[in-house]
């Protein structure tokens, strides 16, 4: 089951028990929800492309990144979860992390773009936009950009540094 939530946030509700639980939160989000902004290419936690947010209350509000292709959707009970879908669009506007990736020219082929938008998106959410360029540049071992183009992206990601 999915909603809409507030604002730029695209906030899902996983509440159905109508789902095999050999599911991934990766074939939950494209092939139920068709939210085909969220990638995959290794399905093994190598890439990032399925990168999405997720922010839980236990008992305080946190947010962190997550691999969709490596989580049981029976695990995701609870997890308020944000795809590229929700953080922001041509219609609504893009998030200063979206546009930003644009003007530095790290989009690219695009591919790994939405996975590299949502670490970035979770890690300036997780430390309140309080990073060091070098936290930053240390932050991506987890994400690939298949066009051996990661210094754009990173160089886009640095500028919200502190
Ligand atoms: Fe590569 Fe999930 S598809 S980490």
């Amino acid at each position: 089951r999915a909603s809409i939530g507030f604002y730029f946030w695209d906030i899902i509700s996983i509440l159905g028990p109508e789902v095999d639980s050999d599911t991934s939160l990766n074939d939950y989000l494209r092939n139920h929800l068709n939210l085909r902004g969220t990638k995959y290419m290794c399905k093994e936690g190598g890439c990032g492309a399925c990168v999405v947010a997720v922010t839980v209350n236990d008992p305080h509000r946190r947010t962190f990144s997550v691999n969709s292709c490596l989580v049981s959707i029976t695990s995701c009970q609870d997890w308020e979860i944000t795809t590229i879908e929700g953080i922001g669009n041509r219609a609504r506007g893009y998030h200063p992390v979206q546009r930003t990736l644009a003007e530095y020219n790290g989009t690219q082929c695009g591919y790994c773009s939405p996975g590299f938008v949502m670490s970035m998106y979770s890690l300036l959410e997780a430390n309140h936009y309080d990073l060091t360029q070098y936290e930053i540049e240390n932050s991506f071992g987890s994400n690939t950009c298949r066009c051996t183009g990661s210094r754009p992206i990173l160089d886009a990601f640095k500028s919200f540094a502190k």
